[in-house]
Formats: structure tokens, sequence, C-alpha cells
């Protein structure tokens, strides 16, 4: 199967995105064909610095290696350097509804938080996710569950174009893993872990100090009562962290429930910034490696480039072809 995923460069990669996507990003590896892609093109539609996005960029690959994803057996690329991805995007564009584009939630909450800021790349954000997706005939595409409903639109795109111009696309499927689809905030545990978060203790980066780790779990709100058990109705903050901690130490959360019993949150949590700070020792080591040694990295990205761009550029002659453009 061929698989495809990719995360934007845009704030700080955390164990939510890490959980929900890239940890199921490594298993697919093994046996699959897969592509991961940092997507620089749909940062570029909600403000940003651009004299910080560069480091961004290679921050997120960092993460993709040291999370474990192979460069010999995978390819990983930046989607800004692979052009087809953009000329998709507009050739996409024909056949998607603007009824559609306007119901998405993740437009929606994005417009509502900068309204200075509604630009048509926002509104268009999910034909360019649907490019980067149908150019390499993806079958599986392994996201959080925020995602679903972008995916859902990939696959209407993929079923309109081929009802007009024929048999071009696969109709991928999205794979959203059960236990870790959405990691909630720290702070608020009813809200979901997200990266543009202003309270940088709403969540737990993969590159976190030791010390910023444990201070974030800590200080995480958990709620009245002794009992460390999964209800995410009535306890939301301390079923959150018991399924931080199944993830991360590959234990059912019923067994986590009876180690821990007529234990305090505190002791709970201490175990669980123990067990965080020895789990994401890898990404910080990693990044000082690349930190010396950026040559590395870049090899690593211009290898991808380019087997990324003999699959694209093969696929797009099909698809202009198809829709009667001269190639
Ligand atoms: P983003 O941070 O929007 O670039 O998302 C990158 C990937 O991480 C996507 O597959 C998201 O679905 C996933 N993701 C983002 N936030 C969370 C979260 N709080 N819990 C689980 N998955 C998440
Ligand atoms: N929209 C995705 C997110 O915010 C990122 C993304 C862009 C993506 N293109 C993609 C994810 C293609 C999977 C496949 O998380």
């Amino acid at each position: 199967m061929r698989v495809f995923s990719g995360i934007q460069p845009s704030g700080k990669i955390h164990i939510g995105n890490y959980l929900g996507s890239l940890m199921q990003w490594v298993s697919f590896q093994e046996k699959n064909e897969c592509i991961f892609s940092v997507v620089d093109l749909h940062s570029l539609t909600v403000p940003y610095n651009p004299s910080l996005l560069e480091e961004k960029i290679f921050e997120k690959v960092i993460a993709y290696l040291a999370a474990g994803i192979n460069p010999k057996k995978s390819i990983i690329f930046i989607q800004s350097q692979v052009k087809e991805h953009a000329e998709l995007n507009w050739l996409l564009s024909v056949v998607t509804p603007v009824s559609e584009l306007k119901r998405m939630t993740q437009y929606k909450e994005k417009a509502k938080k900068y309204p200075k800021n509604i630009n048509a790349g926002l509104l268009n954000y999910p034909i360019l996710m649907a490019a980067d997706i149908l150019l390499y005939d993806t079958d599986v595409v392994p996201v959080g569950e925020d995602q679903a409903q972008h995916l859902e639109m990939t696959r209407l795109i993929a079923r309109n174009f081929n009802k007009r111009f024929g048999n071009v696309f696969k109709i991928p499927k999205a794979f959203i893993p059960k236990t870790g689809e959405k990691i909630m905030s720290l702070t608020e545990p009813t809200k979901k872990m997200s990266k543009s978060d202003k309270n940088p203790k709403s969540y737990i980066t993969l590159f976190d100090s030791p010390e910023e780790i444990k201070k974030k779990i800590m200080s995480a709100q958990t709620d009245s009562g002794l009992k460390i058990e999964y209800n995410p109705k009535l306890k939301p903050g301390i079923s959150n962290l018991l399924t931080i901690y199944s993830l991360f130490s590959e234990t059912p959360i019923n067994r986590l429930e009876k180690k821990f019993e007529g234990k305090n949150y505190k002791f709970f949590k201490e175990n669980l910034a123990d067990l965080l700070i020895e789990k994401l020792a890898i990404f910080r080591e990693e990044k000082k490696k690349f930190k010396k040694d950026g040559g590395s990295l870049k090899r690593i990205l211009d290898e991808g480039r380019k087997k990324a761009q003999v699959i694209a550029f093969k696929k797009m002659k099909k698809i202009k072809k198809s829709m009667g453009l001269t190639i």
C-alpha cells in the first residue's frame, strides 16, 4: 500500500502530533511504501514569521527522523520543493464546490481566530491537501481525528474529478488511531492539545527539556477526587494523562488503573513525567546531533525531494492529459 501523510511546520510539534500521527507512520513504514512531507505551503495560510520558517521546517524533519522514520525506507520531503503540489491544487480547484469548502470546521475555526486574515488560501486549504494525497496514488492517510473531514473532502474531490475526466485518481482512506486520536490540552482537558495554543503549559513538545516536562505535567489540570481512573466525561484531566501514559508505555489503561490503585495524583504525575523524560530523550539528542551536522539533514531532504519528484512528474502528465491540456 502507498501511505502519505504530512505535518505543518507552524508551531511546535507536540506529543499529540506524535501519538495521533507520527507514531502510526512508523508502524506503517515496515510493510508499506510511505511518503511523509513537511507541508510548508499549508502553514502560509495563517500569520507567521518568514525568518523563522526554515528552522521550523527542519525541526519537523528532525522529529520525523527521531520518531523512527527511516529515510532509506520512506520518502521524507518538503512540500514546496515539489512544484506539482501547487500545480495540482489549481487543477483540482475546478472540481471543488466552494460551498463544501465553507463548511469545513478548520476553516471556520481559523477564520474566527484570525478575522483580519481570512485569505483565499485558508478556504482552499483542503484542495491543496487533496493534491498532496492524490498526486501519489495514496491508499491510506494516517492522521489524527481532526483531519477526518479533510479526508472526506479529498475523497469527494477525487470522485468529482474521476466522474468528469475518467478514472485518474485512487480514492484514499483515512487511518485514524483508536486511542490517541485526540490528545487533550494539559491546562484545559476538554480542548484538544494544539500547536497554536497561546499557553505553552497546555502542551509538551517533543523537544522540551526534562525540567519543562516535569513542570508541565505536575501543573496539568486534574479533577477533584482521588482515584486514578479513566472516565473522560467526569475526569477529563486524569483520563487524558492516563491515555498519554498508556500510549508511551504500551500498557493498557486498565492495567495502569490497577498499578496506581491507592496512589495519589502527585505520585502518578511524577511517574508520568519520568516516563516522558525518558521516552522523549531521543528527540533532544537528535536535535543536538543535527545542529552540529546540518549537511546530513539537507542530504536526506535532497534525496526525498528527488524521489517524490519522479512520482509527481509522472502522475501530473496523466492528470493533465485527462483534462485535455497539452503536455
Ligand atoms: P497539525 O498539528 O495540525 O499539523 O497536525 C499534524 C497531525 O497531528 C495531524 O495528523 C493531526 O490530526 C494530528 N494531531 C494534531 N493535534 C492532535 C491532538 N491533540 N491529538 C491527536 N492528534 C493530533
Ligand atoms: N491538514 C493537515 C493537518 O493540519 C496537514 C496535511 C496537509 C496533511 N496535507 C496533508 C495530512 C496530506 C495528511 C496528508 O494536520
